[in-house]
């Protein structure tokens, strides 16, 4: 097992979601690389709800269930009339009161932070898919081929709404210039005109950068890497349901390795309008390499 500890998870005492809450002004401590735990903050859902936290609503086509913005559409469900209402309603709160709770904790990014899909995962992490590539229980770091992601930031906001005592089972790994440092090195430049030919195509939804080259080789590259999953700095983290945690997932090595029901809200934000922009993974990938690679 792993040599060295990893310690980025940092908790916060919060029983709230509204604006009274006691931990504000904290993104230093987020971009900086940690996990921020709020072991009191559960997601409340009614009587009725509970109905939702059963597999059988998920679409077995789909990943997950799912609302996008700005249309806030549901996909992914098998449900019809008041239970695709309701469970709408019940995604849309959550987007509601985790964006209210994530403008409290990083103020700095009001007005600059871009509300992604919100998705419930009803579903066991233990039957996943299983290609390699798409083995989240892998250490990675998020990167999307389809979604160039072009330097924006991706914050996510997770809740584990288990209605028992079954734990969101992670593990997190090495700081991110230490795992550039680890790849970059044997990471070829793209294809001349790839980018195009895949944006052509349709592959990609809009160009894909080297930024977006190196991010997805850095992806996979990792979870091709047996001894690196097996012996690079790792530490396991339980989040027991009625936590809330909060990361950026483009930056924080992590991987699944267990848990049912779940909630996330996936946030953009611009390189720019981070309070340090030099923590990000485009910035750090950029000084490695000592050029631009937007
Ligand atoms: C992931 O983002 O890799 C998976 C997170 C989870 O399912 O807990
Ligand atoms: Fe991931």
């Amino acid at each position: 097992m792993a040599a060295t500890m990893v310690d980025i998870v940092r908790t916060f005492p919060d029983t709230t979601w509204a604006d009274d809450g006691p931990t504000r002004g904290v993104e230093a401590v987020v971009e900086s690389g940690h996990v921020l735990s709020f072991p009191h903050l559960p997601f409340v859902l009614g009587d009725a709800e509970r109905r939702f936290l059963d597999p059988r609503w998920a679409d077995p086509a789909a990943k997950n269930i799912s609302v996008r913005w700005p249309s806030g559409e549901l996909r992914g469900a098998v449900a019809h009339g008041t239970d695709l209402s309701d469970l709408r309603a019940m995604v849309v709160r959550y987007a509601e009161q985790s964006e209210a709770f994530a403008l409290r904790l990083f103020p700095h990014y009001r007005g600059h932070l871009v509300r992604g899909n919100t998705s419930f995962r009803p579903l066991d992490v233990a039957g996943r898919e299983t290609s390699w590539r798409k083995d989240d229980t892998r250490l990675h770091v998020d990167a999307f081929p389809s979604n160039p992601m072009q330097g924006t930031r991706l914050l996510r906001v997770f809740c584990n709404v288990h209605p028992g005592d079954e734990p969101r089972r992670w593990r997190v790994g090495e700081p991110f210039d230490a795992h550039a440092r680890r790849y970059l090195a044997s990471i070829a430049r793209p294809w001349p005109g790839s980018a195009w030919l895949l944006e052509k195509t349709g592959i990609t939804k809009r160009h894909r950068t080297e930024y977006d080259h190196l991010m997805l080789q850095l992806h996979d590259r990792a979870k091709a890497d047996a001894a690196f999953q097996r012996d690079s700095p790792q530490t396991r983290v339980d989040f027991a349901p009625g936590t809330t945690w909060v990361v950026y997932s483009d930056q924080v090595l992590h991987g699944a390795l267990g848990g049912q029901h779940m909630l996330e809200q996936t946030y953009y934000l611009d390189v720019e309008h981070l309070q340090q922009p030099e923590t990000s993974p485009l910035r750090t990938l950029e000084r490695l390499l000592q050029r631009p690679l937007r």
